[in-house]
């Protein structure tokens, strides 16, 4: 359809044209009057000729019988053509001899002796033109004169009118049909350069592979340009926003409302925040060890909106709506918990299974063979389909911004772009991204990157693990990667890959009901039975192959080894929430942890103090805070983790910038918290110097990195976080709409 726009602007093509045809018709009709006023008197011409030559000789024959009254009557019949105005016959002497009467008197003979065989001219009368043409006549004894031939013209005049009318009909249809061709083409061409600069607005110029290439050859050099210019704009706006915004759930908030247009958000992820559960008849609220909630719980009270998650507690359906919806959190409701139930099944397949014992070993390093069964994965996608299908319910416009959460929801993007292709869907990746060989493995790959690629944003912590993907795709996928803006095109959709390390709330949730640091850690120590001035280390993790908890264990006990001196005097407590536990490798590894403690204790027990405290329990977050403030140093050695927050939480509980951390290079909190001690916890004997160091360093030095630790937490908490990814995706929107806009108006 040829839009009102587009006519519109042809108009503006045509107008002149057809200006320009008129002039030029009216330019060229004297020049075609006098084309064929030439070929008329051609015409006429030999028209008399040919008259003169047929008359000759009967003429002659009259002439020398001198018969007067024949002469007369043929010159009559000779003017019956209706174009032969006049005949007449003069003699050697230029005497008018014969004529019809309508010869015209002004004509007169040629001159005696003109020796002229034939001429022909023009004459105008009054209201006559006409062609006086002379032809000599001459045989025998008849001494030679002229027979003079003259053609009325006017028909020559009527002819002119009709070729003047042809010839401006002419133009006027070679106007019409030049106007038809000219608005068709110049619609294609039209709607062909608006696609392009839309495409160009989208980013997608320079992203499609060669043969796909959307753009308009003349685009071509603006493209380059436009583009820097965007990422210029894009560059300013971020570190503007970076710094000047102090990042808080107040800043957040004014962020949706100004940024997103008061959106509500719709998070989706497997853990829920919180469990209800059975407890001796009554009903106990837990908040699940999960980093992933840790970080995102705040943000959601901050913004409100759904939160979408598998309802696993046992008291969980009878504490929701027929819906599955609780308000949470219990005590100040703030935002909506939407519950997802499962099958026993369902759960065996995709969470077990395909996400835990498929794709959690495949993105870590930490040497357990990854299990792909083609039953899991289609529990994987029946799940994700059912999850999909709860977020299009939720969402109450056809753009919501939905965040999708971590490795168990790798199809839902695309599932969800299909319904609501203008939603915006940032997902992030809360575990590391292989390298593409390691990825390669998965028999899925494909339909998980695909899966992925649905999102407007695609988030991981670190820029390693951003590159690892990019990586992944321009292996395995026809996408076009723009590395400089860390962006891929797939199928005409954008997904921008970007870092966004995780953290934690800021100020921390106990700053104001925490008790005073020494209190607390008299009160932690006595519940132990250890005495005031035992030294005290700490880990926090759920019991998982990936924490580094046996490494840990070993490095506690080559320290004690070195250092004798410290047996009795010092204790690790490792807090380890159960943790998927229905899976053969977490019991196995469950096991090996107590064996291990067991076998460490036995050793290093002295004063029925042992070396290593395993708390093999769920504790809630309170409790563990207090724990945080109780150690001298916290170990976190994980042997590769996304981000790790008991890192950040450890920092952020320390109030009196006291207290060591120690922690693995393996984690992405390592990227950030740089005064930490790092250790590789494949190397047992550094992770157990770090640990001595720890126990040995000055207050001063502690101090120094805790206030530093501290300062970098605060800055980069977790409002930020998830402000700069809303901060990206408004602006995807704003773009998007812009774009729409420019093609509206272009
Ligand atoms: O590390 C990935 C992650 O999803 C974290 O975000 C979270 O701490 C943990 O796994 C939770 O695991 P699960 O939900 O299986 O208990």
């Amino acid at each position: 359809m040829i839009s009102f726009r587009s006519l519109r602007l042809s108009l503006r093509f045509v107008i002149p044209l057809a200006v320009a045809l008129t002039v030029l018709a009216y330019a060229l009709v004297p020049l075609v009057d006098k084309l064929t006023l030439r070929w008329f008197i051609r015409d006429l011409d030999s028209r008399s000729r040919l008259i003169a030559t047929t008359l000759d000789e009967p003429l002659i024959q009259l002439l020398e019988q001198k018969n007067r009254g024949k002469i007369n009557s043929m010159l009559l019949r000779v003017i019956k053509d209706e174009r032969l105005h006049a005949v007449g016959y003069c003699d050697s002497d230029g005497k008018l001899l014969y004529n019809t009467s309508t010869f015209p008197k002004a004509i007169t003979c040629p001159p005696a002796r003109s020796g002229e065989k034939e001429s022909s001219s023009i004459h105008n009368f009054s209201k006559l033109t006409v062609h006086v043409a002379t032809h000599q006549i001459e045989q025998g004894s008849i001494k030679s004169g002229y027979l003079i031939l003259v053609h009325d013209m006017s028909f020559i005049t009527l002819r002119s009118a009709d070729t003047r009318k042809y010839v401006i009909i002419l133009f006027a249809v070679l106007g019409i049909v030049i106007s038809i061709i000219t608005v068709f083409v110049a619609h294609l061409s039209w709607r062909g350069w608006l696609e392009g600069v839309r495409a160009m607005l989208r980013g997608e110029g320079i992203l499609r592979p060669f043969n796909q290439q959307t753009t308009s050859p003349e685009l071509q050099p603006l493209l380059g340009d436009m583009r820097a210019l965007l990422r210029t704009i894009d560059a300013e706006r971020r570190f503007a926003d970076d710094a000047t915004i102090t990042w808080s759930p107040e800043s957040l908030r004014k962020l949706l409302h100004s940024h997103l247009a008061g959106e509500r958000i719709i998070v989706v992820s497997n853990r829920e925040p919180y469990i209800h559960v059975k407890k001796h008849k009554l009903i106990d609220i837990n908040r699940p060890a999960s980093g992933l909630v840790t970080a995102v719980e705040p943000v959601m009270r901050a913004c409100s909106g759904t939160w979408i998650a598998h309802g696993s507690g046992s008291a969980d359906r009878e504490t929701a709506d027929r819906n599955g919806r609780v308000p949470v959190p219990p005590k100040n409701p703030e935002y909506t918990l939407r519950r997802i139930w499962l099958t026993k099944e369902e759960e065996k397949g995709y969470y077990y299974g395909f996400a835990n014992e498929g794709l959690w070993p495949l993105c870590h390093i930490a040497h357990v063979r990854p299990i792909f069964r083609t039953n899991d994965w289609q529990y994987y996608h029946a799940i994700n389909q059912r999850f999909a299908d709860a977020v299009i319910k939720e969402a109450d416009n056809d753009d919501p911004v939905v965040l999708v959460q971590d490795y168990h929801f790798a199809l839902l993007p695309g599932m969800i772009r299909q319904s609501l292709p203008k939603a915006t869907i940032i997902t992030f990746w809360h575990i590391p991204w292989p390298n593409q060989e390691s990825f390669g493995i998965c028999p899925w790959r494909e339909e998980i990157l695909r899966g992925l690629l649905g999102s407007t944003i695609l988030g991981f912590h670190t820029p390693f693990h951003c590159k690892n993907f990019l990586e992944t795709i321009d292996r395995y996928m026809e996408t076009r990667i723009e590395h400089e803006s860390s962006t891929i095109s797939h199928g005409g959709q954008l997904t921008m890959v970007e870092n966004y390390p995780i953290s934690i709330q800021w100020p921390p949730p106990w700053q104001s009901t925490s008790i005073p640091i020494l209190q607390n850690r008299t009160e932690i120590l006595a519940s132990m039975g250890l005495p005031k001035n035992h030294m005290l280390g700490l880990g926090v993790d759920r019991m998982d192959y990936t924490k580094g908890i046996l490494e840990r264990f070993m490095a506690v006990e080559r320290m004690l080894e070195i250092h004798p001196e410290l047996v009795g005097r010092f204790s690790f407590v490792q807090i380890a929430a159960p943790s998927r536990s229905d899976l053969e490798e977490y019991q196995g590894f469950q096991a090996r942890v107590h064996a291990m403690a067991e076998r460490i204790n036995i050793r290093f027990t002295s004063n029925g103090h042992q070396a290593i405290i395993l708390k093999a329990a769920h504790h809630e977050p309170d409790e563990i805070n207090r724990y945080y403030r109780a150690a001298d140093v916290c170990m976190v050695t994980s042997l590769h983790d996304g981000m790790n927050l008991v890192a950040k939480e450890f920092v952020a509980a320390r109030d009196d910038e006291q207290g060591v951390l120690v922690l693995s290079q393996f984690t992405g909190a390592a990227h950030e918290l740089h005064e930490a001690l790092i250790v590789n916890p494949y190397h047992v004997e550094q992770t157990a110097d770090a640990l001595y160091s720890a126990l040995t360093m000055p207050d001063n030095e502690q101090k120094e990195r805790m206030s530093s630790m501290r300062a970098m937490v605060r800055d980069f908490n977790v409002y930020r976080w998830a402000g700069r990814m809303l901060l990206d995706a408004a602006r995807v929107r704003q773009r998007e709409k812009l774009t729409a806009r420019i093609g509206r108006n272009l």
